[in-house]
């Protein structure tokens, strides 16, 4: 397929989105952007005493997986950094044109489907309880070995969650149009079969 074809996946800090927009990309042969990147990469930059917005305008996709932007620190800079809305419009057409390539594109993060390209042909939320989703980082974090205690890490989520909805702009929630996607009771494998029975339907509709 040459025609682009974009899935869009929007959630919460550690709800499976990662795993599942992976998993899709692979999937279908699609390309993958983690967007949350972006905003990591402006945020290590700020920890670093660059400016937000500078850092933003000369963003680069060179460097993304640098494992360093996984940390808890980055991950809350970004968050920060993320409220700022010179920011999120120095990013955008970088996920604008990434998500209509030719082949195909999986966006995962926070405002794809709401505004980064809300004519994406198939949405989806994917969500999990604060205390699951905690869990799940933290299990992440130790086997990275960073040692950050578990009510650090249910704190931090309920932490990012309260400033990634409730900034003006661009805040997390679900498009009118997202497949909502609960994975609190679900398996890795199970979340990822239903993200794929989803889009699916949709490039068969
Ligand atoms: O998905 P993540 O945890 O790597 O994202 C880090 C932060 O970046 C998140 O707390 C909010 C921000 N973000 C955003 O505002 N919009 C996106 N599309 C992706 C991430």
């Amino acid at each position: 397929m040459t025609e682009p074809f974009t899935v869009a996946i929007d959630g919460p800090a550690a709800a499976g989105k990662g795993t599942v927009s992976r998993a899709v990309a692979a999937h279908f042969g699609f390309a993958h952007l983690d967007t949350g990147l972006l905003y990591r990469a402006v945020g290590i930059q700020v920890l670093h005493g660059v400016d937000p917005i500078d850092a933003a305008r000369g963003l680069t996709p060179d460097g993304l997986d640098n494992p360093d932007l996984r940390s808890a620190d980055v991950a809350q800079a970004a968050s920060k950094v993320a409220v700022i809305p010179e920011v999120r419009a120095a990013l955008l057409d970088f996920q604008r044109a990434f998500a209509r390539r030719a082949g195909g594109a999986v966006l995962d993060g926070r405002d794809i489907c709401t505004v980064i390209v809300p004519q994406a042909e198939a949405q989806l939320f994917v969500t999990a309880s604060a205390e699951v989703r905690a869990k799940r980082r933290w299990a992440e974090l130790q086997a990275r070995g960073d040692d950050v205690a578990f009510d650090q890490v249910l704190a931090d989520v309920k932490d990012r969650d309260a400033r990634d909805s409730e900034r003006a702009a661009a805040p997390l929630k679900p498009s009118e149009t997202a497949h909502v996607l609960d994975t609190s009771e679900m398996t890795i494998d199970e979340a990822v079969a239903a993200a794929i029975a989803v889009v699916d339907q949709k490039r068969k509709g």
